[in-house]
């Protein structure tokens, strides 16, 4: 059993992380970290580059079954995605910058 992952990430940050060694991918609301799975991953490299940093939750299910992501999530997940913020303070705009 593994604990809940405690780290929120923004979509901005996955975003960052979208490149071959440094890979992250979403999948279900929650931040994998595939940056050394890569090169192991039996669909290759290629593919898993092709959706760094973004969310590949649609892809995901149209190539595998829910059982191979609860068996490789422990390994992998570093956190979950940051909730979207769904309102702007209606005073936002009377912050200083
Ligand atoms: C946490 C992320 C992922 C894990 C742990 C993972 C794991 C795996 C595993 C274990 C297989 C072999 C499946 C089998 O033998 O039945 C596989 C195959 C494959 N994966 Fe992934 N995968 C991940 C993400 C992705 C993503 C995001 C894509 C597409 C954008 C993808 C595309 C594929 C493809 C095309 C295959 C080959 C399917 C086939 O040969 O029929 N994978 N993956």
């Amino acid at each position: 059993m593994s604990d809940p992952p405690s780290k929120s990430f923004s979509k901005k940050e996955v975003s960052s992380h979208n490149k071959d060694g440094d890979l992250w991918i979403i999948i279900e609301q929650e931040v994998y970290d595939v940056s050394k799975f890569q090169d192991e991953h039996p669909g290759g490299k290629k593919i898993l580059l092709g959706v760094a940093g973004n969310d590949a939750t649609k892809k995901f299910h149209k190539y595998h079954r829910q059982s191979i992501l609860d068996k490789y999530k422990s390994g992998l997940v570093v956190g979950t995605l940051e909730e979207p913020q769904k309102k702007k303070s209606i005073f936002g705009f009377m912050k200083r910058s």
